[in-house]
């Protein structure tokens, strides 16, 4: 068996911003996967991107954006916690598009002070030009985007509202993409059959490699819950997962190949674990790559413990997807020079 490309759904006859320049690299991990006992591991590094320090948003914000350009949108506004990646990759974008980008961010994580509240994520959106407006609570948010929609109309300008972390069917079709490219460099080594490894927060990136595997078949897809809890998340996927069949217009895929867990979780979003930082000065210490405490790092603690506890065989190719987030780290700078320091 080897991947069906044949099979796979065709995404032209959906705009493109043209953000996403060709392959991101993939890579292997000799010194990691030794220190795992996963010998055939590799790292899909979707964080190198030329534009706005890379991550996974851009290429849900390839579809995102490239309907907005289609619809003659000049106003782009979207969500997020205060050091929200997306918020960041989505400000880049819009610089680059010419774009006004508002960003609309929740005080939704229980950390603060100067490195939480002033560096990071922060600068850079503002950096790239985006409005940024800080909301103690929800009800807040939901009422900054009202003002935010009003104020636009009034300008007669034309908004598009992306929800939180670019997730949504639309979304999804960015990590559909992803899967296709990643099978391509997979059967380019040779590999024709192989297990990924990702994270999973508002759920665009997991949905499309899971629907993009369904399609491919030979790839597995182990999913760790960096947000919301595993019911939740479950529900969020296959929810993610039903809205991107039906606009690519395909049958309801079976997802008997996704394997989701929240082991590594923590006491919640936004707040790193002892795991975090191991797996931070594990990926840091044997292979020179940088991981983020929100995601990544939850991400790759899974890694770690699943592996300890016997689930890769020695001759299985995993592929573990790294989605970006290094801003973010220096949101955490404290906690990051307690965790690195000898
Ligand atoms: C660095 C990073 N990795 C992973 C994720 C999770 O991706 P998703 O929101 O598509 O589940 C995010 C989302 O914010 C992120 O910023």
């Amino acid at each position: 068996m080897t991947f069906d490309f044949a099979r796979f759904p065709a995404l032209d006859g959906f705009p493109r911003a043209g953000l996403h320049h060709g392959p991101t690299p993939l890579v292997p991990a000799p010194r990691l996967g030794e220190a795992l006992g996963i010998p055939r591991l590799l790292l899909k590094r979707d964080d190198v991107h030329p534009l706005g320090v890379g991550g996974n948003k851009l290429r849900k914000l390839d579809f995102h954006l490239g309907a907005a350009l289609a619809e003659g949108v000049d106003t782009v506004i979207t969500f997020g916690a205060l050091q929200t990646n997306h918020g960041r990759q989505t400000a880049a974008a819009c610089a680059r598009l010419g774009l006004r980008c508002e960003l609309v961010l929740t005080a939704a994580v229980p950390r603060s002070g100067e490195a939480y509240e002033r560096s990071g994520n922060i600068p850079l959106d503002l950096l790239f030009g985006a409005g940024v407006h800080i909301c103690a609570t929800a009800e807040d948010a939901v009422a900054k985007h009202e003002e935010l929609v009003a104020d636009a109309a009034a300008d007669g300008r034309e908004v598009r509202s992306i929800p939180v972390g670019g997730s949504d069917p639309l979304g999804v079709l960015g990590y559909v993409d992803a899967t296709r490219e990643l099978a391509l460099q997979l059967a380019e080594l040779g590999v024709e059959q192989a297990r990924i490894v990702g994270p999973h927060a508002s759920g665009a990136t997991a949905a499309g490699l899971a629907l993009g595997t369904a399609s491919l078949g030979s790839l597995d897809l182990d999913i760790a819950c960096v947000s919301h809890p595993l019911d939740e998340a479950t529900a969020n996927l296959a929810s993610l997962v039903g809205g991107a069949a039906q606009l690519l217009g395909l049958d309801l895929p079976k997802l008997d190949h996704v394997w989701m867990n929240d082991t590594t979780i923590g006491e919640g979003y936004g707040i790193p674990a002892s795991g975090t930082w191991a797996a931070l000065r594990l990926f840091g210490e044997t292979e020179g790559v940088v991981l983020d405490p929100v995601y990544t790092g939850k991400a790759a603690a899974a890694l770690v413990e699943w592996a300890a506890a016997g689930r890769y065989s020695r001759d299985e190719t995993v592929v573990f997807v790294h989605t970006g987030g290094l801003p973010g780290l220096f949101g955490y700078a404290p906690e990051f020079m307690a965790a690195v320091r000898k």
